[in-house]
């Protein structure tokens, strides 16, 4: 898939945040979690922890990780990896631009992919 998608203006999440982005707006099969890092900047991760079927917008930002609210494996949002246990699955990244202003989405373009990374 190569299509991107508009999610918004940059303020759309504060440092820290993390919002879930349906699959329904997106067009990739699964829900996305869009999460800004404590230093701003935009990274995007499949929502669903590898773990249990627990989504990880609900979790909780530090650094450049995304802990899961259930069991707490950090997700590092660079690469996917869980840092900590009990999840040992990455979860997919996905490429996160800021243009113009604007947050855009590249479903199902991992991070490691994509050029400049
Ligand atoms: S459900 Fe995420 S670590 Fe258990």
């Amino acid at each position: 898939m190569t299509d991107t998608v508009d999610l918004g203006p940059e303020d759309l999440l504060g440092d820290g945040e993390a919002m879930r982005i349906p699959a329904e707006q997106t067009g990739y099969p699964e829900d996305i979690a869009l999460v800004r890092s404590e230093d701003g900047d935009y990274f995007a991760v499949d929502d669903e922890c590898t773990h249990a079927a627990v989504s990880l917008s609900d979790g909780f930002v530090e650094e450049d990780t995304i802990e899961c609210p259930m069991h707490a494996s950090a997700f590092c949002l660079r690469t996917g990896v869980p840092e900590t246990p009990p999840a040992i699955t990455p979860v997919k990244t996905h490429h996160v631009t800021v243009e113009n202003g604007r947050v855009i989405l590249h479903p199902g373009v991992p991070r490691s992919e994509a050029p400049g990374q």
